[in-house]
């Protein structure tokens, strides 16, 4: 049996796309196959934090390519060691280990893991409207996934939902059967919303008081999206463990557990394992999207950028904002995916999110205010 002929792609059908091809990226835009440029505030799913062809990155990722581009966790590394070592001084949290792994739900598979296997109890309590992946585990914690895509005949825990800000559910909700919570601070895909410190902070108590663990799922809203390195640090809530990806690489697939000395303290050899998890060129990208971070101010520049955005964009037919530094929900009146698409007729990129009427931002640290302005134009002109 030969390829077909008539066959244009052979990739998966399993995403709709934008009616854009992307052919090269510099800083902040994109080039598509014609040769036109488009501003980018989606950052390819919050991943392209310091944006486009960014020097430090490059160079990096180029040096470690030609010095060693891979070795195993069994090798020992100073790439590694450095790039472990980093994250944690990065985060100021009082972590002590940190497990690199490939994906975002493969962090949270193996927060999950370790939470039910210390614990011995069967229940996981997520919120409504997270989103923490597609395997097994992740899957199962996800809000809406069962009824959507989840494919697997059970769930392989018990789980639970809880509302979003309800604080009176919290109690009666977590109890001596739940291993662990687990929470985006801000939810990404549900529209940048963001869960504020009296809820993150009530889930904190209540899993100290029933023995439960905290996991912070900042896939999206960690590594400096939210103008903080992570959102445990904007809202003085510290988690047992916090999984990490996306911005992590910028681009380079990897992503990151990191545990408090309790959590280590259960780890034993082979307790966790991964054959790619924090491969030297994984380690490089990590060490040089915090140098830039750190070196280049670009916590600041979320907080100010993030800041515009929410004080001059809020026209046309955006009627409010939600979310935190450069993870922004902007409310539309119409529905947000017309709003997308007429922005990228204009030369720019947005994204959607799971709440219709949100058009979701997730721009690289680097944006400028100038950006923003060309954002706010554009919005500006459209039907409300
Ligand atoms: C909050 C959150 N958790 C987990 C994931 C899953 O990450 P990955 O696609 O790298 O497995 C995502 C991806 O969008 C996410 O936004």
């Amino acid at each position: 049996m030969g390829a077909d002929l008539a066959q244009t792609s052979y990739l998966a059908p399993v995403f709709a796309q934008y009616p854009l091809e992307v052919a090269s990226a510099s800083g902040v835009w994109l080039t598509n196959s014609r040769g036109e440029r488009v501003l980018d505030l989606y950052g390819g799913h919050a991943v392209a934090g310091l944006g486009y062809d960014h020097p430090g990155f490059t160079a990096a990722l180029a040096s470690q390519a030609h010095s060693c581009n891979f070795q195993t966790n069994a090798v020992a590394m100073q790439v590694r060691e450095r790039a472990a070592a980093r994250l944690v001084s990065f985060s100021g949290l009082p972590f002590a280990s940190v497990f690199l792994v490939n994906s975002g739900a493969e962090a949270n598979e193996n927060a999950l893991k370790i939470a039910l296997r210390v614990t011995q109890r069967p229940r996981i309590v997520a919120i409504e409207g997270g989103f923490h992946g597609r395997t097994a585990a992740a899957g199962a914690v996800t809000f809406g996934a069962r009824e959507k895509w989840y494919g697997f005949p059970r769930t392989p825990f018990d789980v639970s939902f809880l509302p979003r800000g309800d604080l009176a559910a919290i109690a009666s909700q977590v109890g001596a059967d739940t291993a662990a919570v687990i929470v985006e601070p801000v939810q990404g895909l549900a529209g940048a919303v963001d869960l504020g410190a009296p809820f993150l902070a009530a889930l904190r108590e209540r899993c100290d008081a029933v023995g439960a663990f905290l996991i912070f799922d900042e896939v999206q809203c960690g590594v400096g999206r939210t103008g903080a390195p992570f959102a445990a640090n904007l809202y003085k809530v510290m988690p047992d463990m916090l999984t990490t990806a996306k911005a992590l690489g910028n681009g380079f697939p990897c992503a990151a557990l990191l545990m408090t000395a309790a959590v280590t303290a259960t780890l034993k050899p082979e307790s966790l394992g991964t054959t790619f998890g924090g491969g030297p060129m994984a380690c490089a990208a990590i060490e040089a999207v915090i140098e830039a971070i750190e070196s280049e101010g670009l916590l600041e520049r979320v907080r100010r950028t993030g800041a515009y955005i929410r004080e001059h964009c809020i026209v046309g037919p955006v009627t409010a904002h939600q979310g935190a530094g450069l993870l922004v929900g902007l409310r539309t009146q119409r529905p947000a995916r017309q709003i997308q698409a007429e922005l990228l007729e204009c030369g720019i990129l947005a994204g959607t999110a799971s709440d219709p009427h949100i058009l979701r931002l997730l721009p690289p640290y680097i944006l400028e205010e100038e950006h923003v302005d060309m954002l706010r134009d554009a919005l500006s002109d459209l039907t409300p």
